[in-house]
């Protein structure tokens, strides 16, 4: 068998391939941003073809890079920023408009008729999730009902719906000449069509929605072969076995296999997951319910999530908005010329607040805010708003599972920022543990495609391949812990009071 297994992580800003060898070492990467098409206030598209674009493009460089070739690659996981909807015409293999991204939320009207009939729980005892624009199901709607002749186009069957995974999949075994349009259990969990019980499709919730269930890939495990790379493709041949949405492969990849175990990824936004193994928990305390992960045909594992929309994109918005950093790191070297954050506080409720408030009304904000007030001062307040914000999901989770974590597991490419790893650890008060190979993303789509093709034998030979790397205590005094607290509180209502 070939040595290696090539990751492809689709996610929010940029495409990647990564390839791994059978310890989980990161042998080469390549990686590409595309477009964040920002046309109004509250809307975020990317453009589907530019992605599938970058997504060969970086999988030739990840090969150049470790000089092999697709004989050298056992199989193709596949990894992807969630909810993010694409819709495509399959005749022409051409997407019907510009994917609505996740975080876009011009979907309000249409979740506020939806839950004019039952509140926005209504589905949410089938599907694990509240009426919001962050899932795909509205966003699907909206571009049936505001894109000009795409409703026809559906209901005669031409359009098809996927996350980015299916994209990705559908164009890489042959698009229009007999693409496969599937997708896995942890995405399906994403839209607001899937019953975490059954895995299927509800007509019921579909028809509520006005979308047709032709247009919907199939749903399959997140480890099966589930064809192969088209001709054309550098990967020619080669089996695309795994799928997991990249929170869920994070966690994966973190070998939070037990029930118990959690993982907090610092990307774009931050999303922990605690695994709740085969039981179906539903939250009290703001939490999704969402599929883990399912190999083949074995046991369901399902999940507790606490969603926070902007993380890794308030320093990109310092970054490229306010022009206050030019480089994304810079942002450490701001904060660390000051010792505390001035009094400051940053709200970043760009997209509302997701978990554990849910309030889509929420607007950012910057409270605190003084003559003596610097850039210093609002870079150290968002990093500290990253940390806040897990705070806040972590009470929740603690508060479902009815026993405190003891520690956190970390991953994403904000950890390597020591500076707000040891202010998580400090109001969190557990430590923050780091693995070595931090892009567990990339790696658990690579470990759920190298099962299912027997690269590796089973879950034990990948926990064997966790190491960790760095641990930060927490060192922070109680009462100071507290006071933190207590302001980050109540800048949080000053962003839930702002009414347009
Ligand atoms: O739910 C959205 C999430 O899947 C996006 O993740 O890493 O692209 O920010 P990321």
């Amino acid at each position: 068998m070939a040595d290696y297994i090539l990751a492809i992580d689709q996610g929010t800003t940029s495409s990647r391939a990564i390839i791994f060898d059978k310890k989980g070492s990161i042998i080469a990467t390549g990686q590409k941003e595309h477009e964040q098409i920002l046309p109004k206030a509250g809307w975020v598209e990317h453009d589907a073809s530019e992605i599938w674009r970058n997504v060969q493009e970086v999988i030739g460089l990840a090969l150049s890079r470790a000089d092999l070739t697709r004989h050298d690659i056992a199989a193709v996981g596949i990894t992807n920023q969630r909810e993010t909807a694409v819709v495509w015409d399959k005749t022409t293999g051409k997407p019907a408009y510009n994917a609505i991204v996740w975080q876009d939320t011009r979907t309000q009207d249409i979740v506020d008729r939806l839950a004019a009939d039952g509140g926005v729980e209504r589905f949410k005892p089938v599907v694990g999730l509240p009426l919001a624009t962050y899932f795909s199901g509205t966003k699907i709607a909206w571009i049936l009902e505001n894109v000009d002749g795409a409703r026809e186009k559906a209901e005669a069957g031409d359009l098809i719906f996927g996350t980015t995974d299916s994209w990705v999949l559908w164009n890489l075994t042959g698009g229009v000449d007999g693409g496969v349009h599937v997708t896995d259990v942890t995405n399906a969990s994403r839209t607001m069509f899937m019953d975490l019980e059954t895995l299927e499709w509800r007509d019921d919730i579909l028809e509520a929605f006005g979308v047709p269930r032709s247009m919907m890939p199939e749903i399959r495990s997140s480890s099966e072969v589930y064809g192969a790379a088209e001709d054309s493709s550098l990967l020619r041949e080669t089996p695309i076995a795994g799928i997991l949405g990249d929170q869920q492969a994070a966690t994966f990849g973190q070998a939070a296999f037990q029930k118990g175990e959690s993982k907090n990824t610092y990307g774009t936004g931050c999303f922990l997951i605690f695994n709740t193994g085969e039981e179906i928990v539903h939250s009290k305390n703001g939490l999704l319910t969402t599929v883990g992960y399912k190999l083949g045909d074995q046991p369901t594992h399902y999940a507790l999530e606490g969603s926070i929309a902007v993380t890794g994109s308030l320093i990109q918005w310092l970054r490229d908005q306010l022009g206050i950093i030019s480089s994304a790191p810079e942002v450490e070297e701001l904060a660390e010329k000051v010792e505390d954050n001035g009094g400051v506080y940053i709200v970043p409720a760009f997209s509302g607040l997701f978990a554990p408030y849910w309030r889509p009304d929420a607007r950012g904000a910057i409270v605190g805010l003084t003559r003596y007030a610097n850039k210093n001062h609002i870079a150290r307040a968002a990093l500290e708003a990253v940390a806040f914000q897990t705070r806040d999901v972590l009470d929740a989770v603690n508060a479902d599972a009815g026993v405190d974590l003891t520690e956190l597991k970390v991953d994403g490419g904000m950890v390597a920022n020591d500076a707000l790893m040891q202010f998580q650890a400090d109001v969190l008060g557990v430590p923050v543990v780091r693995p070595v190979v931090a892009e567990t993303t990339a790696l658990g789509a690579a470990y759920a495609a190298g099962l299912a093709v027997g690269f590796w034998n089973g879950v034990d030979d990948l926990s064997a391949n966790w190491q960790e790397d760095k641990r930060w205590e927490p060192s922070m005094e109680e009462a100071e812990r507290d006071r933190q607290l207590r302001l980050w509180r109540k800048a949080i209502t000053k962003s839930m009071d702002w009414v347009d």
